[in-house]
């Protein structure tokens, strides 16, 4: 039962984290938020002087503010927001899964580090089906056999020795460490999410994780103590990687894989090494727009994509037009099937990343646009898309400085493969269902896929995450990203496009409703009342399926934008619990 007393202890930390992040800010909070909701208080809009922290979760957005004032740069700041959604945010932070970091230091360096998680070794083409040749429903999705190997921890590991400027690492994990010790109040977001998942949790799970609520259900404002989460950031805090590959937590990962009949040894852990990569670097007019390599599809989609719509007027059409709403899915279409095709982990496939960027192959793509008539995807295989819940996450961060961190973090789905490490206290992902499981069978998020990401032992799975930096006549602009699974890729294509072509700052960017095609299935899906019924129209005359997606929601944006007097407007997505915190 929810104990009021709890509340007593936490007014004044509540009051604590309402009013550090406004000093000398400007916040317009909450406006379209239902108050009776909020347990910590939302900044949705946020304008500050210096420096700014867009995350999922107000504590989080808190923790990495607390490092950039204590003199860590954006880096330091985004390994503690890393850490602390972990803790604050179960459904998608994480220390179980992985992600991808898109840096940009004032100097105009840039890269990109690649944590993905891996296929564990004794992974193999066939591991889902069954001996029809057909897929297991749900195999790779749920349960132990639907984890790949974690790469968070490594990777804020290898950004750390790269970038820190705190160079102290256990300021970074303790913020953390201590959240889980002395809990966290729980949003109704988060526990509705938990209670809708205890089923799950039961069924999947070989003990009694802390996230089932005995007798009864999780209530808004409730206290959640991760005990076992806390001694397992204490190993990291203490030890680094060594307190996460190896030891206590990683025998009790393969522990849990023993009990569960999953796949993950010793050696996968101790192998894992997160990447640095080449980052992917497009120009949009007077624009370079800075995004994630491969694995992730993300950054060449999103690069297909703007490169597609460039030659459009779409500024004079208007936004959310017919036409403009036509042409970005049409661009959207063509991007997603180069996607199915071309992309996949670059260890193990050729990925023809100069070739599918190259400008004259995208105006070549478009050969076959007709402004008056949709182009039918070709139907080979309709992919369906799901209800469940897509729960990445993403935060955006500058510094005092101008350095700029953008990053996306996962379990895959809510809660990932609902496993809990026994005695580690921390969900694993189940982003093995982002490999193929077979040629041609949509995965969750409806994507199909072919050889190049086809299941192989050690591959990383394909991803759509999209963390995205932008500079506008060389200065530094716009960091972006999402959560959203295939919508990722669309909706970072959106925020960007709303923001240079249609002038919105960046709150309203976030918050401007979105749509999303991704060649099959061959649909344009919208938010709940995204268009007018004059437009659906319109785009139904054009030959376009149009409907509503099942959650009738698109993502949870964090973006910053470094407005003309230099100051940032940070914009939190109203669609959840996020928020900005900066001076
Ligand atoms: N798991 C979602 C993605 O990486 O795209």
């Amino acid at each position: 039962m929810f104990k009021p007393q709890f509340m007593t202890k936490y007014m004044l930390f509540i009051l604590i984290i309402t009013l550090i992040p406004l000093a000398g800010c400007k916040q317009d909070s909450a406006k379209k938020i239902d108050k009776d909701e909020l347990v910590y208080p939302q900044n949705k809009k946020l304008i500050s002087d210096k420096a700014m922290v867009v995350s999922a979760h107000p504590l989080a957005s808190k923790v990495g503010m607390d490092i950039l004032r204590k003199g860590g740069n954006a880096i330091d700041a985004a390994i503690a927001v890393q850490f602390a959604l972990g803790v604050t945010y179960p459904v998608a932070g994480n220390i179980g899964g992985g992600g991808f970091m898109v840096i940009r230091m004032n100097d105009g360096t840039t890269a990109a580090l690649d944590y993905r998680e891996k296929a564990p070794l004794a992974a193999f083409r066939d591991m889902y089906l069954d001996s029809l040749g057909n897929v297991v429903p749900r195999l790779s999705l749920d349960g132990h056999l639907a984890v790949g190997v974690p790469g968070t921890v490594d990777g804020m590991v290898k950004a750390f020795e790269k970038y820190s400027q705190l160079k102290d690492w256990k300021q970074l994990v303790k913020p953390s460490w201590d959240l889980a010790k002395d809990g966290i109040l729980l949003t109704k977001r988060e526990a509705n999410g938990l209670n809708r998942n205890k089923d799950k949790f039961e069924k999947f799970n070989t003990s009694q994780p802390v996230f089932i609520k005995e007798n009864g259900e999780w209530a808004k404002g409730e206290k959640l103590v991760q005990s076992d989460l806390a001694r397992t950031y204490e190993l990291i805090h203490n030890k680094g990687r060594a307190g996460f590959y190896e030891g206590e937590v990683a025998d009790e990962l393969v522990a849990e894989m023993k009990a569960g009949n999953g796949i993950i040894t010793h050696e996968d852990l101790k192998e894992y090494e997160a990447q640095w990569r080449t980052p992917i670097v497009s120009q949009y007019k007077n624009y370079e727009v800075i995004s994630m390599s491969p694995p992730s599809s993300g950054g060449i989609a999103l690069t297909q994509m703007l490169g597609m719509v460039e030659n459009y007027p779409i500024k004079d059409w208007g936004f959310h037009s017919p036409q403009t709403i036509h042409v970005m899915a049409e661009a959207e279409r063509r991007a997603f099937a180069d996607r199915a095709k071309h992309l996949g982990d670059p260890d193990f496939y050729e990925v023809p990343v100069k070739e599918l960027m190259d400008k004259n192959y995208l105006k070549e793509r478009m050969a076959n646009f007709n402004p008056n008539a949709a182009t039918p995807s070709d139907s080979i295989q309709a992919g369906v898309l799901t209800k469940e819940s897509d729960q990445t996450t993403h935060f955006s961060i500058i510094d005092a400085d101008g350095n700029a961190v953008s990053v996306t973090t996962t379990l895959n789905t809510g809660y990932g493969s609902k496993v809990v490490v026994s005695g580690a206290g921390f969900f694993l992902n189940n982003e093995m269902d982002d490999l193929s499981a077979k040629v041609g069978v949509p995965n969750v998020f409806g994507l199909v896929g072919e050889e190049a990401n086809a299941i192989e032992p050690g591959k990383r799975m394909l991803s759509s995450m999209t963390p995205t930096i932008a500079t506008k006549d060389g200065k530094l602009n716009m960091v972006i990203g999402t959560p959203g699974g295939s919508t990722i890729i669309t909706s970072v294509f959106q925020v960007f496009l709303n923001v240079s072509e249609f002038g919105m700052g960046m709150s309203e960017a976030v918050n401007a409703p979105r749509f999303h095609h991704q060649w099959l299935p061959d649909q344009i899906f919208t938010e709940t009342d995204a268009f007018p019924a004059e437009t659906v129209t319109a785009l139904e005359k054009l030959g376009h399926k149009v409907g509503v997606r099942g959650s009738g929601k698109i993502g949870r944006f964090e973006g910053i934008l470094v407005m003309p007097d230099g100051k940032l407007e940070g914009g939190a997505d109203i669609r959840g619990d996020d928020s900005a915190a900066g001076y």
